[in-house]
């Protein structure tokens, strides 16, 4: 595996007697989209847990470009470049889609607290460009139109993409997304799709777990199917499509028919 890359690797995750992985690993490289696929329960948001430090694995390693991270705390991990969206959204629903985004870019802020109280320009300058880079982040989304609207009003749709936009937003190396497109409308998706693209076309690594296989088509460079908590198949989503037991018991005959 090369130097630049975010790994999990022979990652074991055990809950009380659950078995949730089984020595799974996973390589998000900068510049690709890797797809993580698999059946309900087969362990993806628990390597996305492992990956960002909201779990530390039972035994198996996190290496961010060459580095050991396991056992960071989330907090550390996203210092270091590592953004992530939750399944199910993590945000204040009380906030506006602005302010949600807005919230996602202060950890990055360097100037420190005294400063930003007493209002040195430097703070004030750092605040500034903080505003505009909110507002850059809204209008790559799409989100002008109901930017100011309460989080609590806004369909699923809506809120997912409030979350990838609070993740975009963050400037990091690598962008995990746990089923970013769930409950999502046909426009909001083209305008996610195109930015899941188009991150990796700028050199981000994009981790995303999708249940949609024309989606992971249309977005993937190399494909990693879980089952039971074990990889059970890595490649472009073109091998995925052609290998029998990917597609008929792990995404089932629907899938496997819309494929
Ligand atoms: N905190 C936990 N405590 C106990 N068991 C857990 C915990 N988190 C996950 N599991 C179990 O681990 C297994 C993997 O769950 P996980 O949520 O990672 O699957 P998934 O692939 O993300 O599924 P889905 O497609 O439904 O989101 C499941 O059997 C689940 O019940
Ligand atoms: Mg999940």
């Amino acid at each position: 595996m090369s130097d630049s890359t975010l790994v999990a690797r022979d990652v074991r995750m055990v809950f009380g007697g659950v078995v949730a992985l089984d020595g799974a690993s996973v390589e998000v490289r900068p510049g690709q989209v890797t797809g993580l696929i698999g059946r309900n329960g087969s362990g993806k948001s628990t390597l996305f847990n492992c990956l960002t430090g909201f779990l530390k694995p039972t035994s198996g390693a996190i290496e961010l470009d060459g580095r050991d991270i396991t056992g960071h705390a989330p907090h550390e991990v996203m210092r270091s470049g590592i953004a992530r969206t939750f399944q199910t959204p993590r945000i204040d629903f009380q906030t506006t889609a602005r302010e949600a985004v807005l919230c996602g870019l202060y950890p990055r802020v360097r100037h420190g607290f005294l400063a930003s109280l007493l209002g040195l320009p430097h703070a004030l300058r750092a605040e500034q460009a903080i505003q505009e880079r909110a507002d850059e982040v809204v209008e790559r989304m799409k989100m002008t139109r109901w930017a100011t609207s309460r989080i609590d009003k806004l369909s699923m749709g809506r809120v997912r993409t409030v979350e990838v936009a609070r993740a975009i937003g963050a400037d990091a190396r690598y962008i995990l997304l746990d089923e970013p497109a769930a409950g999502i409308g046909r426009d909001e998706l083209r305008v996610l799709a195109d930015e899941i693209r188009a991150l990796a076309d700028r050199g981000i690594g994009v981790l995303l777990v999708e249940h949609n296989f024309s989606l992971i088509r249309m977005l993937c460079d190399t494909v990693t199917v879980l089952d039971t908590g074990s990889v059970i198949f890595r490649g472009t989503p073109e091998q995925a499509r052609s290998d029998a037991r990917v597609m008929q018991l792990y995404l089932g005959a629907a899938a496997a028919e819309a494929a």
